[in-house]
């Protein structure tokens, strides 16, 4: 890390708008954190006084979850605020609902939403600092950060975190994946070789431009590659789009253990969740030795931690007011 480097960013909104130092600065600060949860006592005094609003407009288990618990181990408060079950479904907006939850003394936002630009949108609504935990098709910077720090932790890169060198197979539907675009992002950042791999409809050429290698041969990919990330087919955003059967895509795509048997014996195999076992990935390769996927989940607490720290670190916008004009 050169010296004088200090976090720049009272947002996270996407891996797109970091330099590769914002990266690595983030992911040794989560080093740091990961040993909280080792403790007997998992409390750290980090955000004591500060408040975390989870704000989640679509559903989640791991992402909803490793923020809550990433806050409450760094003493903060947390408000969890759903979608479903709130005032949206009597046309409250994004912006009304958000500077309203805001109004309750909110220093950190995290959203969750299904349309692509929310988190940018919020950032520019709210005073307070508000972390991307997934928009639409957009981004997923979170979930980008902890599977790179698994990759640099499972094969060696943890002091440097210098992924030169390295193959990622990204495979399935890149097209509608934030998950996919914060990896991209984040890993080529990192020095990492990328290769998207699914059916053409659903691996355009044009992520080509973006620094990438695509194919839509999954075989010829496998055994070149230290890691292979399985993405989640998501059939509620496929809707109308050109898809092989469920079947085809399986024999085409879905990482079995056979197919595995044609890897390199130690590469890594990763999923953010949740999992369609039987379709993208079977049961036997998901649970097998050569899977990080619950390692994925754990090290998103420390990448959550290292998150909300980091955000609240830079100074907020000056809120004036006829009481407070400084
Ligand atoms: N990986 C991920 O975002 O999972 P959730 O949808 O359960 O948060």
């Amino acid at each position: 890390m050169s010296k004088g480097y200090r976090w720049p960013h009272r947002h996270l909104l996407g891996l797109e708008d970091l330099s590769a130092q914002d990266i690595r600065h983030l992911l040794r600060t989560a080093v740091g954190f990961e040993g909280v949860s080792t403790r007997s006592v998992k409390k750290a005094p980090t955000l004591r006084g500060k408040v975390v609003a989870n704000l989640f407009f679509e559903d989640s288990t791991r992402t909803s979850n490793s923020f809550a618990l990433a806050a409450q181990r760094l003493s903060a408060d947390v408000l969890h605020f759903s979608g479903k079950g709130s005032s949206v479904s009597k046309g409250e907006t994004l912006r009304d609902t958000a500077r309203t939850i805001e109004a309750m003394g909110v220093d950190v936002m995290v959203c969750r939403h299904h349309h692509s630009g929310a988190a940018v949108q919020l950032a520019g609504s709210v005073g307070c600092s508000v972390i991307n935990a997934g928009d639409g098709q957009h981004e997923h910077p979170t979930q980008g950060l902890l599977d790179a720090f698994t990759i640099a932790k499972r094969l060696g890169r943890l002091e440097t975190l210098d992924l030169d060198g390295l193959t990622v197979a990204i495979v399935g539907d890149i097209t509608h994946s934030r998950v996919a675009r914060s990896n991209i992002h984040g890993l080529l950042k990192l020095g990492a070789r990328v290769v998207l791999v699914g059916p053409p409809t659903l691996v355009p050429k044009a992520f080509v431009d973006m620094g990438c290698e695509v194919s839509s041969d999954f075989d010829a990919v496998l055994p070149h590659v230290d890691v292979v990330n399985m993405l989640r087919v998501q059939f509620e955003r496929i809707a109308g789009h050109a898809f092989p059967s469920v079947r085809e895509y399986a024999a085409c795509f879905g990482l079995t253990t056979r197919r595995l048997a044609k890897a390199r014996p130690d590469v890594l195999v990763m999923h953010p969740g949740p999992m369609n076992r039987g379709l993208e990935i079977d049961s036997a390769v998901a649970d097998g030795p050569n899977s990080a996927i619950l390692e994925q989940v754990a090290h998103g607490l420390a990448v959550r931690m290292a998150s909300l720290f980091l955000v609240t670190s830079v100074k907020p916008r000056t809120k004036r007011s006829a009481s407070n004009p400084v």
